[in-house]
């Protein structure tokens, strides 16, 4: 069974659990009897990460990416909206760090493993290499891909913790080094594992100074 179904199995347990320990009117669903132990090492097992997109002061883009460890490795999921029609380079960058007004502080691409940049579907790549997302006429895009050079798991190399994603103005063209041409930085999100996100509207970003890096790259 996949991490993803167990933790899939992991909620129902949990569910199961709190209706047995509430005035639940419908019978208890029969994996309630489970052990807590078990139950616990199960939703250990479930690893999710989360950025929740910050836009740029003069855009207003909102969006939320999803990272979810598999055992084929971690599907990323990404749903965006108020951004102009059209592709829009999509990348991890290697800093967590959105604090700078055009999101410089980021970093460039997240490459621990010292590749050029490519596509997504290149061999040869940034492990932060998400291609692009194609925006609809509506400003809502949707993007969803599973890589094997990223995981969950906090403190590891290619963790996805404490680094950000960045979404571009411009189009990734997947071959220009090392960033594709993508243009600026339209919105940035913090990954952090999934429950500690903060909630959109409470989290106004205070720009303390605009970081003016002569050598961050796109
Ligand atoms: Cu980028
Ligand atoms: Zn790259």
């Amino acid at each position: 069974m996949s991490k993803l179904s167990l933790s899939l199995l992991a909620v129902v347990l949990l569910i199961g659990a709190m209706a047995c320990g509430s005035k639940a009117d419908s019978p208890a669903p029969e994996v309630s009897s489970a052990p807590a132990a078990q139950v616990v090492e199960v939703v250990e097992e479930a690893q999710e990460a989360v950025a929740i997109l910050t836009s740029r002061a003069d855009a207003e883009v909102s969006g939320k990416v999803s990272f979810i460890q598999t055992g084929e490795g971690v599907v990323v999921v990404a749903n965006i909206a108020g951004v102009s029609p059209g592709l829009h380079g999509f990348h991890l960058h290697e800093k967590g760090d959105c604090s700078a007004a055009d999101f410089t502080s980021t970093g460039g691409h997240f490459n621990p493993t010292g590749d050029p940049h490519g596509g997504p579907d290149d061999a040869i790549r940034h492990a932060g290499d998400f291609g692009n997302i194609f925006v609809e006429e509506d400003g809502t895009g949707r993007l969803e891909l599973l890589t094997n050079m990223l995981t969950v798991e906090p403190g590891a190399e290619n963790t996805v913790i404490g680094r950000a994603v960045i979404l571009h103005e411009g189009e990734d063209d997947l071959e220009s080094q090392p960033t594709g041409a993508a243009g600026a930085r339209l919105a940035c999100g913090t990954v952090v594992m999934a429950g500690l996100e903060e909630v959109p509207g409470m989290a106004e970003v205070e720009v303390e100074e605009s970081s003016s890096n002569p050598e961050a790259v796109d």
